[in-house]
């Protein structure tokens, strides 16, 4: 039996391109669906969760942020400066002895419209310079190829992911990065939180919610080009860079039947296999679970396949499996359930979970038993590629952060990691996030914290943009120290 982490465990932290960098339109970048993103800064957190929740995207505000080159308004446009920055950010990861660091590659600063016929110098010189000096550190990298973002240009010029031609658009973007930066990245994972797409459809596959006549059907069709674009980018990897590793990475649900009516249990095996496995099971076996069919035909979903897609999903098995986990909700067939927010949907409320400042269900223990569901189900080795407690902290006069809400929920967490561990589960790493405070994704604000890292910047882009170590850092920084024996 196992009693904690390996030796070599990945210790981490974990960012994204489009909620840190700014740099918008630097070095070559093109414009990114996730440049266009709004936020008034003066909006309160009813009317962010108002707007996150029921309007995420609309056709007018996509034609409107297109003209508009402002960056008060658009928060992922200026991130966190991480694009000018990065040295400095990265010898304060080394300083907490991060093992490894993730972050996801900008697609449009590679292919700054997608279907350019060469990809941009400068933007690979960035990353190799990013990566480098985390080499200088001796940290690994475990690189993210689509974070969300896409060059908006291949939605106004092909309707984006809706287009098979955005297969081959993606996987010479990721050839391009495998022949630039395979030497550089250890890990790579082609796709942020696949089932995004069914949930977040801007996000995952770059749909506008009044735009499509059906959106399920829209939704499940650009699922199965990425699914595709996944298979052959693995594949690829597999042949160019036979020392690396490729996954795959869900947001994880974990779901309890809110009661043990029969009802409710099938509720909760239902929503686990549409919400969580349907992704994984591509991914990790190669083949579309049969238990899709019904709910294809319950929604009149019909995917159009083109011959020899079977055997390219079969060809494409990831190395290792990955998830965000943030909460965990219940599943009922009741229509009355009351409900919170949780990480990409509206959850229903657990009686026995406390919430965060913005809703989520905190439940360390749900982590273990991701965890273990999903090593039977694959035995495959897992990263949990985020974790982490979004909420707002204050600076105070003398330059302190006191966190110990943020402490609180890590240590909880890595506690269940590490019985996950000792149940026999692989876990092989742990990229907290956000390692450094980012705008969220969400609601786009910077007052949704996740950092153990500090940046002096208000929801409007305002302040010094210094850099300060929350308490959470000196506990996180112990935590990898000790190789996770003292929490
Ligand atoms: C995940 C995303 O869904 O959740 C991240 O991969 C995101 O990009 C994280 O930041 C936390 O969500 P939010 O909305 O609080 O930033």
């Amino acid at each position: 039996m196992k009693n904690g982490f390996d030796d070599n465990f990945l210790w981490g932290g974990a960012i994204a391109c489009s909620q840190a960098d700014g740099g918008f339109l630097e070095g070559g970048k093109g414009i990114s669906t996730q440049d266009l993103r709004y936020l008034d800064p003066a909006w309160n957190h009813e009317q962010v969760e108002e707007k996150h929740h029921n309007s995420p995207f609309s056709k007018a505000e996509f034609d409107q942020a297109l003209k508009d080159m402002d960056t008060t308004y658009y928060p992922n446009r200026r991130g966190i400066d991480f694009y000018h920055h990065y040295k400095e950010d990265i010898a304060l990861f080394h300083e907490l002895g991060m093992k490894i660091f993730r972050t996801s590659i900008c697609w449009s600063r590679i292919y700054p419209n997608g279907d350019d016929e060469m990809p941009n110098k400068e933007g690979i010189t960035y990353y190799k310079d990013m990566f480098q000096e985390c080499k200088k550190y001796g940290m690994k990298i475990f690189a993210t190829i689509l974070h969300y973002d896409i060059p908006v240009n291949l939605v106004l010029k092909y309707g984006g992911w809706k287009n098979r031609k955005a297969i081959d658009f993606y996987v010479r973007y990721a050839k391009t990065l495998f022949e630039e930066l395979g030497d550089l990245v250890d890990y790579w994972l082609p796709f942020n939180e696949f089932n995004a797409g069914r949930f977040a459809p801007w996000d995952g596959v770059c749909l506008i919610q009044d735009e499509e006549e059906n959106m399920n059907q829209s939704i499940f069709q650009c699922l199965h080009h990425q699914f595709i674009a996944n298979a052959k980018t693995v594949a690829l990897c597999h042949e160019m860079l036979p020392g690396s590793k490729i996954g795959g990475m869900i947001a994880r649900f974990e779901t309890y039947p809110a009661t043990c009516r029969p009802e409710d249990a099938l509720q909760a095996m239902q929503d686990q296999q549409y919400s969580n496995w349907f992704y994984t099971d591509i991914m990790a076996r190669g083949v579309y679970p049969a238990y899709m069919d019904r709910y294809f035909d319950m929604f009149d979903i019909d995917i159009q396949f083109e011959d020899g897609d079977d055997e390219i999903l079969k060809a494409g098995i990831v190395d290792f499996l990955s998830f965000s986990y943030y909460f965990s909700q219940v599943s009922t067939n009741s229509q009355t359930w009351e409900k919170t927010a949780g990480n990409l949907i509206m959850a229903n409320k657990n009686p026995y979970l406390e919430t965060s400042e913005w809703g989520w269900q905190k439940d360390p223990i749900g982590l273990r038993i991701s965890l273990n569901q999903m090593y039977d189900r694959y035995g495959l080795p897992i990263i949990i590629a985020e974790n982490g407690l979004g909420t707002g902290d204050v600076l105070e006069k003398d330059g302190k952060i006191h966190d110990p809400y943020r402490i609180d929920y890590l240590k909880t967490h890595i506690e269940q990691m590490k019985e996950a561990i000792i149940d026999g589960v692989e876990v092989i790493g742990y990229t907290m996030w956000g390692i450094i405070d980012i705008v969220s994704c969400g609601p786009l604000t910077m007052d949704k914290r996740y950092g153990v890292i500090y940046v002096d910047l208000d929801n409007g882009g305002k302040g010094s943009g210094k850099r300060y170590k929350k308490d959470s850092f000196y506990w996180y920084q112990k935590c990898i120290a000790t190789n996770g024996k003292e929490l």
